[in-house]
């Protein structure tokens, strides 16, 4: 269930809006300029299924969204706990790549496959927090100020479209503002039980 929360931007940020309502979470959007659309779920993917099998399950639907907007490389990134001795260390540091804010030159587009994250769009004096869940595409114009939780135990599969495959860098702004907004844990752990 997507979960849209949103903050001021100051010394000790306060939460104006906790909501799941997806009209609300729509027109919220809409107001920064970010699109979240849904899709469907495809049921019939068996967990640790490949790439190939990933895209092939949302063909359609990728091959929509790649005629519209013109993305011209699509791939698929996932993150789970194996249990390898060295998961704390590598979940932490995928973690902490985009955990501060920054910008692209592109714009960012998921759809999660299943799992979820966190992204923080930060616009006009604002944080909009969306928990993004199986079934949520969301597109990040290139350009504004963002960042990413995928929380303490990440656990993610997402469709990425981009419009370039060489080098989809982080500008990163300085702004310790991440530092003081709720995180993917804390967020997770207070959002509204379906
Ligand atoms: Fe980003």
């Amino acid at each position: 269930m997507t979960y849209l929360t949103v903050y001021t931007d100051g010394e000790a940020p306060e939460r104006l809006l906790a909501t799941v309502d997806p009209d609300e979470i729509a027109t919220e959007l809409k107001g920064i300029d970010v699109r979240l659309r849904h899709w469907r779920v495809a049921e019939d993917l068996p967990s640790g299924a490949s790439q190939d099998e990933i895209l092939k399950a949302y063909r359609e639907e990728v091959d929509r969204v790649v005629a519209e907007e013109g993305y011209t490389f699509v791939d698929v990134a996932q993150l789970h706990p194996d249990g390898g001795a060295d998961w704390p260390e590598r979940a932490a540091g995928a973690r902490r790549k985009f955990l501060a804010e920054h910008t692209h030159d592109d714009d960012e587009v998921r759809f999660f496959v299943e799992g979820s994250g966190i992204f923080y769009l930060h616009t006009e004096g604002r944080i909009h927090a969306v928990l993004c869940e199986a079934g949520d595409l969301l597109s990040v114009p290139r350009n504004t100020t963002h960042w990413f939780d995928m929380g303490t135990e990440p656990a993610f599969t997402a469709i990425r479209f981009f419009h370039d495959d060489d080098g989809w860098v982080g500008d990163f702004t300085g702004n310790p503002i991440a530092d003081r907004i709720p995180d993917f844990d804390t967020i997770t752990a207070g959002r509204p039980v379906a």
